[in-house]
């Protein structure tokens, strides 16, 4: 019967077959342990001439690379020693390539080799552990928000004008119609989609083309766009901090290997607990000042900033109410103080620093004309937005999740470049 590594456990006993690429191997000469992968799991193959059907076989064995691919059948047996871990007393075996010489070997290399070797370095067994956390979190973050009555609401790439600033963004020629622009966020859609259901998310991948060269940006990165109908700056703040907690919760339950796998310390994310810190941007720049920065008030947090500030804290901090000129034009202004916004950036603790950017919307229709007339945005361009104003308009917030940033909080990684398969940054397109 062909079966997948993981369901080794249920095959105790039995006779089975599995195809996948051997990651290592060694041999005494009279027996070969190959260490297989098939992508669901691993597997230690016990191969001994004698156990074979067939003693071409055994020929073939001896033939083996790093990275070849093969099919084998045999006996599942638990591992004598390591309870939990399985091995396979292998009969027969075919190959379906044998590879040349690996070009990733067990020796150190360097950054720049394993990125432009990324093709091949997904293979490896830390970088299987984080994209799986990767695809987990990405369905607990869909989860949560279905149960939260969010709909799903995909919102275009290719668009007439900037979400966040005119300038990151990366241009396209759009045929006779000029330029058109890669989404820095699905945001505004998402608010046009409210009217029509209420609550909606969108997921996919956003662009921006920021000239950073930090641990934490990327010109290509996925983000979620989540938005509500009457939803107010307080409430927005409390389904951000839900939405962390289920998210903190359901990868401890069920990626406990893959986070053993790249040795994340777990006990701080057990620690992760409501509510959450709050300051206001004063407050934090205060705090920072106290901390040896010299940021001031009217300035926005840096990376730097950000590191120092949540590197102390054994949980997320939301910061509110940044100068509203620091921050986009769509934020709600704060009734109590105009000069402020009614925004939230929730800062991941272990110096992790942003991982949501979120507000309330400005929902009056001359209010917004007028930010997109100071801004100097094409007002043509926004009609259509204005229109959700005119038309029906409502309290409403929402805020955006960097799916790679919130990845590498809880993976513990030093860079978000091994969040995402493929990473796109300033200085790199390829593979
Ligand atoms: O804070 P940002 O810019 O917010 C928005 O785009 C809003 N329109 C979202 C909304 O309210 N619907 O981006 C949201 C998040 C950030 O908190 C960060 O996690 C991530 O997106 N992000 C990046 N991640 C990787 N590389 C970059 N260059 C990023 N820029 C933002
Ligand atoms: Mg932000």
């Amino acid at each position: 019967m062909d079966i997948f590594i993981k369901d080794l456990s249920k095959h105790i006993g039995k006779n089975v077959r599995i195809r996948g690429w051997v990651y290592n191997w060694r041999s005494s000469g009279k027996i070969y342990f190959l260490q297989v992968r098939d992508g669901s799991g691993f597997l230690q193959a016990i191969v001994e001439e004698k156990s074979l059907k067939e003693p071409q076989m055994w020929d073939d064995v001896q033939k083996i690379t790093l990275e070849s691919v093969v099919e084998l059948e045999g006996i599942v047996n638990e591992h004598p020693k390591r309870p939990g871990e399985y091995e396979l007393h292998v009969t027969a075996l075919r190959v379906f390539q044998i590879a040349p010489e690996y070009p990733i070997g067990k020796k150190e290399h360097g950054p720049d080799f394993l990125l432009d070797n990324r093709h091949l370095w997904i293979r490896s067994q830390r970088q299987w552990a984080i994209l799986r956390i990767r695809a987990e979190i990405h369905h607990y973050i869909e989860d949560f928000l279905r149960s939260h009555g969010f709909i799903r609401f995909d919102a275009p790439i290719l668009t007439p004008s900037a979400c966040e600033g005119t300038t990151t963004l990366f241009g396209v020629d759009y045929f006779d119609l000029g330029q058109a622009y890669l989404s820095q966020s699905g945001q505004l859609y998402l608010e046009a989609g409210i009217a029509a259901l209420g609550r909606v998310y969108d997921f996919g991948p956003t662009f921006r083309a920021e000239k950073s060269k930090t641990r934490r940006h990327l010109t290509e990165f996925w983000m979620m766009d989540a938005e509500a109908a009457f939803m107010e700056h307080e409430e927005n703040m409390r389904i951000q901090e839900e939405l962390i907690i289920y998210i903190v919760q359901k990868a401890l339950e069920n990626c406990k290997r893959e986070l053993a796998m790249i040795e994340r310390d777990i006990e701080p994310l057990k620690k992760i607990k409501t509510p959450f810190y709050r300051m206001t941007h004063r407050q934090a720049v205060k705090k920072l000042r106290e901390l040896g920065s010299n940021i001031n008030e009217k300035e926005d947090l840096g990376g730097e900033d950000e590191t120092l500030l949540t590197q102390n804290y054994d949980n997320p901090i939301f910061i509110e109410k940044y100068p509203a000129a620091l921050k986009a034009f769509y934020m709600k202004r704060d009734p109590e103080n105009p000069e402020l916004s009614l925004c939230d950036d929730l800062l991941a603790p272990e110096g992790y620093g942003e991982i949501i950017g979120g507000s309330q919307r400005e929902d009056d229709y001359k209010n917004l004309l007028e930010r997109i007339r100071e801004q100097k945005l094409p007002e043509k361009d926004f009609q259509w937005y204005l229109d959700t104003r005119r038309f029906g308009s409502v309290p409403h917030s929402g805020f955006g999740v960097g799916l790679e940033r919130l990845v590498a909080w809880i993976c513990s990684l030093k860079h978000v470049r091994e969040t995402i398969p493929f990473p796109r940054m300033i200085t790199r397109k390829t593979p």
